[in-house]
């Protein structure tokens, strides 16, 4: 007998389903022996059953959660409708009924997954969410089971498709920040708000399901600090070519004497990194441990297809560990007691703009701000003044949030100082 799944909303990555099932349906039937059949889709009201079926789909679409919930031959639902609410009512509900749960849904998993996970494991169901990390990178499943003994001390990734399709575009072909946004929606990369791609909330929701595969501690949501492409500007980007970086998005997860650290940032990567390829709706994680030592996992961050695929090979792993009838097992079983880094121990290098006067002494004035916090410079650049303005850039050495907070305050009390942007600087 067929595996019947429900679908809950026929969005861009639901949509994918069919088109694998059609495409690759031999290879799928032959993985756990039998069929699977896209039972039952729900959607949200009659015009949108009308719609779809205009369109020439012929699924049984429903738009009422009992539907699903109420039909015993329904073993696994997939809930792509993202967003909390009512995306989490619903899960916990499918749960309750004894069904299992795939979902992409990385805002829900980050703000509650503990609950849903609670839920899941109490009724001995499964609740799997590749496809919420990097889009088609089966990064999750990896760091669950190929890093079991392995002790990772950082992750790094360019983690939204969205953002770094509209740098790549805007850097490399010189579209305005509308025009790359525009086409990274109109392409499916983009959230239905995208406020959450370009402003670095989408990336610190993977960050914080990050931590609880690749350091068993979850992070609740307000501990990983996170800012957006927005901040950037045209001569940031200008400046990190001169001296030799690219500007990405990156998230970071890092493991300090102290505790864990997570955050989302702009930050400057040196060329020669090797997430300083990763360009366009491509993400990257990259990982850093005792064994393997450095290793980077790339692909599609976004997109139909390969969230799909994504999506997909959690289905089948269900299917398999129906049949092995170990399917009561969490997605990821690596957990401690979550202890967050001191601020003396949130170390990077640091990017300043600065703008000052442009008269003698200034640098000079820079430089006694730094010295007292003990912060050396490792490159300084005076970039062309104008209207009496000139913009000073420096690079420098390792130091804390201590320290940089300590900086930022002091040159903000300068009032003819303007403090354009500070970002991180990766380490070659
Ligand atoms: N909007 C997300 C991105 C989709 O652009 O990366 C995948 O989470």
């Amino acid at each position: 007998m067929a595996l019947k799944i429900a679908l809950l909303g026929f969005g861009t990555v639901a949509s994918g389903l069919p088109f694998l099932l059609e495409e690759n349906g031999d290879k799928i039937r032959a993985a756990f022996g039998d069929d699977l059949e896209i039972a039952k889709i729900l959607v949200r009201d009659d015009n949108e059953v009308n719609r779809l079926k205009e369109n020439g789909h012929s699924y049984q679409f429903v738009t009422s959660i009992d539907d699903i919930l109420n039909d015993p031959e329904i073993a696994i639902v997939v809930e792509l409708m993202g967003r909390i609410e009512p995306a989490k009512t619903y899960i916990l509900a499918t749960l309750n009924a004894g069904k299992h749960v795939v979902t992409a849904n990385k805002d829900l998993i980050a703000l509650h997954g503990p609950e849903i996970q609670e839920s899941a494991k109490a009724k001995g169901l499964a609740f799997y969410y590749e496809a919420a990390v990097a889009g088609g990178i089966p990064i999750l499943r990896t760091l669950a089971n190929s890093f079991t003994s392995d002790k990772i001390q950082r992750v790094l990734g360019v983690l939204n498709g969205t953002s770094n399709y509209m740098m790549t575009k805007m850097v490399d072909q010189g579209w305005t920040y509308e025009e790359a946004l525009s086409k990274a929606q109109a392409l499916g990369y983009a959230e239905s708000d995208p406020t959450n791609d370009v402003e670095g909330i989408d990336a610190a929701y993977k960050v914080a399901i990050l931590s609880q595969f690749a350091f068993g501690m979850t992070i609740a949501f307000e501990n990983v600090s996170h800012q957006g492409i927005s901040t950037i500007t045209a001569e940031d980007v200008a400046v990190a070519q001169e001296l030799g970086y690219v500007i990405k998005l990156v998230g970071r997860v890092e493991e300090t004497a102290s505790g864990i650290l997570a955050d989302v940032s702009p930050t400057f990567i040196p060329k020669k990194h090797p997430l300083a390829s990763v360009n366009d709706v491509m993400n990257a994680v990259f990982v850093e441990s005792i064994g393997i030592g450095q290793s980077m996992f790339y692909g599609p961050g976004a997109g139909q297809k390969p969230t799909a695929t994504s999506v997909m090979a959690d289905i089948i792993r269900i299917a398999h560990r129906l049949e092995d009838k170990t399917v009561g097992k969490a997605f990821n079983e690596f957990s401690r007691p979550t202890k967050l880094a001191n601020k003396e121990d949130k170390c990077s290098h640091y990017y300043f703009a600065i703008e000052t006067p442009d008269k003698t002494g200034q640098l000079l004035r820079i430089a006694t701000i730094f010295n007292e916090q003990k912060i050396s410079f490792r490159q300084v650049l005076q970039e062309k003044a104008q209207e009496g303005r000139a913009r000073l850039v420096i690079i420098t050495h390792m130091m804390n949030q201590l320290q940089l907070e300590a900086v930022q305050s002091q040159i903000n009390q300068e009032s003819d100082f303007k403090l354009l942007n500070a970002f991180k600087v990766l380490g070659e």
